[in-house]
């Protein structure tokens, strides 16, 4: 039988695959962050990425984001393998290991760096900004990139800022709405001695541990209560043991993208490049993401029970004077620094 070809029908079905197939190539590099971005060369390099927030936080997020991007613009020559939730060990081990080369590349809290970088503690003080666009002005400033390059020769290279919004004090029994009712508490905080100290000068206990065991002592009743940004409070559940979150708005720590010098040492000036423009591009993504999780949080825990309590500025302004003491031990030597950050509130 003379079997005709039906061809309109069979152009009509090659369009059809080919609009798929287009389709699906600019969904693949349209999704930021997306693991499908990954080359398909077998990779001279796989590194490893650290980060102890869980998998949907905006510095995870912005981690995959980054690791796609150097896999595309490397055209596949690096892959970096992010793992969350701490897979990789806690904070302080992470920055330990990534000095010798064990781990490539890490998000780090500032007030875990201090070892690396002691000027980086002036970019940390207590009530320093304002808000967030007078810390943004700093970081992305002069002061932020004299930051960033005091970290060389540490062990770790700082390549872009994060941001981790502003730290509060929340508790399980009591609220927190002045001053004397921090007195005698426990409080959970990062083993950073400047954090152990603003405890004290506040009259309270410092408890340091690491982060990934702080909603058991919240629910075990081993601490009265932490400090963390709305984002973590609520990614890692303390909401659901320390119900009252009190805006006292004590600190503002800036996190970095950083790489271990070692990694570092090993690629060409081309890749050493192509990491940086990246990191930067990973940061402005991470900023956006962070600013819809720290409201979509606080939301989320309201609507859960979390009782918010402000804080009157005349308040606020009585913890910031208790840091006094606190600024002359860390400060002394870089007041220069402070002053100009300080001037810097007024354009905010
Ligand atoms: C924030 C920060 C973490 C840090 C944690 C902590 O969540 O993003 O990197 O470990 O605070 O309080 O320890």
């Amino acid at each position: 039988m003379n079997k005709k070809l039906n061809l309109p029908g069979i152009a009509a079905l090659s369009i059809a695959i080919l609009f798929g197939m287009l389709m699906a190539s600019a969904c693949r590099s349209s999704v930021p962050g997306a693991s499908d971005k990954k080359s398909k060369r077998t990779p001279d390099y796989v590194f490893t990425y650290a980060e102890n927030q869980t998998s949907d936080y905006p510095t995870t997020q912005a981690a995959r984001y980054f690791a796609g991007l150097v896999n595309e613009k490397t055209e596949g020559r690096i892959e970096i393998r992010v793992y969350p939730a701490a897979e990789l060990g806690d904070e302080v081990s992470t920055m330990e290991q990534m000095k010798y080369g064990g781990i490539d590349f890490a998000r780090g809290s500032l007030s875990s760096l201090a070892d690396y970088s002691p000027e980086s503690v002036v970019l940390q003080m207590p009530y320093l900004y304002k808000n967030a666009d007078h810390m943004w002005r700093v970081l992305d400033g002069e002061i932020g990139g004299d930051i960033m390059e005091s970290f060389q020769g540490s062990g770790l290279k700082a390549l872009a800022w994060f941001d981790a919004g502003v730290r509060n004090f929340y508790t399980i029994d009591k609220p927190i709405s002045c001053l004397e009712d921090m007195r005698g508490l426990e409080i959970r905080v990062q083993d950073s001695s400047l954090a152990k100290d603003m405890i004290k000068a506040l009259g309270a206990t410092p408890v340091p541990m690491v982060y990934e065991d702080v909603g058991d002592a919240l629910q075990t009743h081993t601490v009265d209560g932490a400090e963390n940004n709305w984002s973590s409070y609520e990614a890692m559940k303390h909401d659901a043991y320390a119900r009252y979150y009190s805006l006292d708005e004590h600190m503002r720590i800036p996190e970095l993208l950083i790489m271990s010098e070692v990694t570092w040492g090993k690629l060409s000036t081309e890749d050493q490049d192509i990491i940086l423009k990246c990191a930067v591009e990973a940061g402005n993504y991470e900023r956006k993401l962070w600013k819809m999780r720290e409201d979509s949080s606080r939301q989320k825990c309201i609507k859960s029970g979390t009782v918010e309590i402000a804080l009157s500025d005349r308040e606020k302004q009585r913890f910031r004077t208790e840091m006094n003491e606190l600024y002359e031990k860390y400060c002394g030597d870089y007041m220069d620094i402070i002053d100009k950050i300080a001037s810097a509130a007024s354009l905010a």
